[in-house]
């Protein structure tokens, strides 16, 4: 860049100094917005060819004495335009534009973050294996994609048996070339834990398992696809139906209050022997009969039974020691959206997964 040379100044009456300044203001402004940094601060500030010193001397030294003053008041603001522009500022502060878009408007609220809170599903859940945990049993878990072996076979389910079409079963596409026990489904009970636990280790057993579950069911008020189960497998020597009753009978007073009364009804499912539907008195009425437990006095919750010994067999295969001889064992099964409906007094199943904030904020 070729230095520009100031002229020299002919008169020193104000009108004449205010615009000669002006006019190396303007022309600082122009090279700031122009030139490079470094190429500003030698044409500006050089020590020997910059115009600040050429100013100084062409101008303030030259000047009489009664406009020394006077230059010198508006080199000062010049210089500091210059050092200013050279920081990068536009010389003049920042605009009016540029305040209002960093302006903070400290009367405005804060950001809300929404703390989250547990689900009552899994709130539920919770409650469940904690009134387990105090009898000693341990949490387990299993996969939701569970083979054909562990969600039927092992729990004595025989291909074709037609209690397989009970559970309604969603399954993995292209899995027809596996022999069926490698199969992969949805499993459609938490009841798959069982074995798996008992092929980890050997008796005693004494262990919950909470966990979602999916059936090929059309939705309505109290059904939904995905759902989710508490599992309960005990298994020991000399475990009898008695402990079995006493088991569920103190959990359905722990879950619903000590005046809840138990009873157990034959049933029937392929892992158990014998098997029941237990049963808890309605807690809407006491057992005077209502609409919730059609006027029966009874509501039902969950399934049991003794361990049959088809099942324990196929988990002697991997740990012999559960000889049915020698051992024995209880199992329940409970759907936890069912108990989260009663416990709340929700009447649609869909309301706990729609994702409702007006819903769900009830429970935080
Ligand atoms: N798996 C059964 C179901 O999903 C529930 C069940 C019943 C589990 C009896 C058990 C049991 O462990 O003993 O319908």
């Amino acid at each position: 860049m070729t230095n520009a040379t100031i002229p020299n100044l002919t008169a020193f009456d104000e009108a004449a100094l205010d615009k000669a300044f002006a006019a190396l203001e303007a022309q600082a402004r122009d090279d700031a917005a122009g030139v490079d940094t470094e190429g500003f601060r030698l044409k500006w500030l050089g020590r020997k060819q910059g115009l600040l010193n050429e100013v100084s001397d062409r101008w303030l030294k030259a000047a009489p004495p009664q406009a020394r003053k006077a230059v010198g008041q508006r080199f000062k603001v010049l210089k500091e335009l210059v050092e200013s522009l050279l920081e990068g500022g536009s010389g003049a502060g920042p605009s009016d534009a540029e305040l209002k878009a960093e302006a903070i408007d400290i009367t405005l609220p804060g950001t809300r973050r929404l703390t989250g809170a547990e689900h009552p599903i899994t709130r539920t859940m919770s409650e469940i294996v904690s009134v387990f945990a105090a009898l000693g049993y341990s949490v387990g878990v299993g996969p939701e994609v569970e083979t054909d072996y562990y969600n039927f076979e092992s729990m004595n389910f025989p291909p074709n048996h037609p209690a397989r079409d009970t559970q309604d079963t969603l399954v993995v596409a292209g899995q027809e070339r596996r022999p069926l026990r490698d199969r992969l489904l949805l499993r459609t009970h938490t009841s798959p834990v069982q074995m798996r636990t008992m092929e980890q280790q050997p008796p005693p057993v004494r262990i919950v398992i909470p966990g979602k579950v999916h059936r090929n069911d059309a939705a309505d008020a109290t059904h939904s696809p995905i759902f989710h189960q508490v599992e309960g497998l005990c298994v020991d020597t000399s475990i009898t139906f008695s402990d079995l009753k006493g088991t569920l009978d103190h959990a359905m007073k722990a879950l619903f209050g000590s005046a809840v009364k138990t009873r157990f009804y034959p049933s029937f499912f392929p892992f158990t022997e014998p098997s029941a539907d237990v049963q808890i008195s309605c807690i809407f009425c006491g057992g005077k009969g209502c609409r919730k437990c059609k006027q029966s006095g009874w509501i039902e919750l969950l399934g049991c039974g003794m361990v049959d010994p088809a099942v324990f067999a196929f988990a002697a295969l991997k740990q012999p020691a559960y000889d049915p001889k020698k051992i024995s064992g209880f199992a329940f099964g409970m759907g936890v959206e069912r108990i989260a409906m009663m416990k709340y007094g929700i009447s649609e199943i869909g309301s706990l997964f729609a994702g409702d904030m007006r819903f769900l904020n009830q429970f935080a």
